[in-house]
């Protein structure tokens, strides 16, 4: 059966220090295939958020003199006012501190004890907190007399004391045979080997409750302890949907999710832990984890310390929203790491935005202008070169389809582009200035240039909302209407419709230093 509904998610994000352009990028990229789904035709859920509680958030508060609730008030709101700045979709803003969540913590919590697979003893390892998670000891070095983890580089601290524990071990086999049942349940593949021969090496039981702080859910019936973060964190995907309601249709509709964007640093959770402890209570694994890689500020990691923390506010108030999505959905090879700077950003805008894509829209627009009263114009007549762009969408639609379902980003921007530059090679080609005595010609050629911007600002719209919305509002068109499926039609603007032109849609930036 065509399941038409589409569950994304970014991961929840610690208001612990304001949002960054790493931040940015997982929700961007997770709106991206958010609008696209709509667009064709899916009932889409998306879901972004704050995670609140466990020490590091308790530690922050302390630090700024605030009770963590005060505290996490103020910057989950930063949180929630940049899913306005960067033009986000969501459908919902799930905070970990809110009374819905709570109760779905719980009611998890009693049911895989209920089942067994919760047990009390002591903890002793280490622990990082900057992390919230435990690490092996053949995970910590040390470094300047410290300790560390090897594979975040935080610090970690020696932990003794009592906690629940969840059964982990005994999910070994079961999570192989998921992984292996389930070939695209993590993307991209090499991190999907990555998890596997961790797993491979061993699970140990995860202790899943602290009691030496108190800023978290308690356990039921223990009050004294507290629930690991990640097993409340995790489970903001399932409360959301109002969880433990089975038959609440938010869960019904959108449960298992079909897609969980995050960053690669924490995949071992949500490859490992997550589907545990879904597999324990019984609930399906959602479908996919894609563990994309890390936005680098001029080549190195964005650092507090190394002060090259790049604010997302700052580059859309220098380049404006629709760059910056462009930009990281065009420029970083999605999975892998990728760097920001000015110089990319700048060649970026201009080659593709305003020499392109913008470009072609332009000329077309004023030539209409120009020639045709500002209309779509009528008496037109395909010939074989006109067919053959056009057709290039049609033809290719199950390809796109196939390339978002993938998370295959690069490639679908790259078809857009092509199709763009195609475009333009057209106009030049047939040269609609030179048919000035041949009025059908020159009908044809300028109604074949608006239908190709027609369905590529179709493209475009999941990308660049704003901009490509403004593309098809000066063909008259209606977006919120709009379907993928029309850009297999040769025919959707209307002879004698006016063309409203209200400037460029791209400017080109100016480079003054290099
Ligand atoms: O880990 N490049 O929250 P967090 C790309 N609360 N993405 C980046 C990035 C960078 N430089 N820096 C951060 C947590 N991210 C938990 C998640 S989910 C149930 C709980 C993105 O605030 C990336 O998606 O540390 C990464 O996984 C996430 O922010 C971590 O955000
Ligand atoms: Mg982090």
């Amino acid at each position: 059966m065509d399941n038409k509904n589409y569950y994304i998610t970014t991961p929840i994000y610690y208001p612990s220090g304001n949002p960054h352009m790493g931040h940015a990028y997982s929700s961007i990229i997770a709106d991206v295939f958010a609008r696209f789904k709509r667009l064709d035709g899916y009932n889409v859920f998306f879901l972004t958020g704050t995670d609140e509680h466990g020490l590091k958030i308790q530690k922050s508060a302390e630090k700024n003199n605030k009770k963590p609730k005060d505290f996490c008030d103020n910057i989950s709101k930063i949180f929630k006012n940049l899913t306005k700045s960067l033009n986000l979709s969501n459908d919902d803003f799930i905070r970990t501190t809110e009374e819905r969540h709570h109760k779905a913590v719980q009611f998890l919590w009693e049911k895989l004890q209920s089942k067994g697979y919760i047990y009390l003893s002591k903890y002793k390892g280490w622990y990082s907190v900057s992390d919230e998670a435990y690490y092996n000891e053949d995970e910590i070095a040390e470094k300047d007399g410290k300790k560390i983890s090897t594979i975040s580089g935080s610090l970690v601290d020696w932990v003794e004391e009592e906690s629940f524990f969840f059964k982990l071990s005994s999910f070994q086999n079961k999570l192989l045979e998921f992984y292996n049942k389930n070939p695209k349940f993590i993307l991209p593949i090499s991190r999907k080997n990555e998890v596997i021969s961790f797993v491979k090496r061993g699970l140990k039981d995860l202790s899943v409750s602290r009691k030496s702080f108190s800023w978290g859910i308690k356990v039921p019936n223990d009050k004294k302890h507290i629930i690991y973060v990640w097993l409340d964190a995790l489970t903001n995907y399932i409360s959301a949907l109002n969880y433990p309601n089975l038959e609440d249709k938010l869960f019904k509709n959108f449960w298992p999710a079909t897609l969980h964007i995050i960053g690669k640093d924490i995949l071992r959770f949500h490859a490992i832990y997550w589907p545990a402890f879904l597999l324990a209570a019984d609930i399906k694994p959602p479908n996919r984890v894609y563990g994309h890689g890390w936005i680098l500020s001029d080549k190195e990691k964005m650092s507090k310390s190394k002060g090259n923390i790049l604010d997302p506010l700052e580059v859309i108030k220098i380049y404006g929203l629709d760059q910056l999505r462009y930009y990281l959905v065009k420029e970083v090879s999605f999975g892998n790491d990728g760097n920001i700077s000015d110089k990319n950003i700048e060649n970026c805008i201009n080659s593709d935005l305003a020499n392109n894509y913008g470009n072609f829209c332009q000329r077309t627009f004023s030539f209409v202008e120009k020639n045709c009263k500002n209309t779509v114009p009528s008496d037109i007549d395909f010939n074989p070169e006109d067919l053959k762009i056009l057709n290039s969408f049609n033809n290719n639609i199950d390809k796109i389809r196939s390339l978002m379902d993938n998370q295959q980003l690069n490639e679908y921007i790259k078809f857009i582009i092509d199709k763009s530059s195609n475009a333009n090679k057209y106009f030049n080609d047939e040269a609609p200035w030179n048919k000035k005595d041949d009025k059908k010609r020159l009908n044809t050629i300028v109604y074949v240039s608006l239908e190709i911007i027609r369905k590529i600002s179709i493209l475009l719209l999941p990308v660049i909302p704003c901009s490509a919305n403004k593309a098809l509002t000066y063909l008259g068109l209606n977006t919120k209407t709009l379907k993928l499926s029309s850009i297999t039609d040769h025919l959707i603007n209307k002879p004698g419709t006016k063309i409203i032109n209200q400037g460029i849609l791209f400017q080109k930036v100016e480079k003054n230093n290099d």
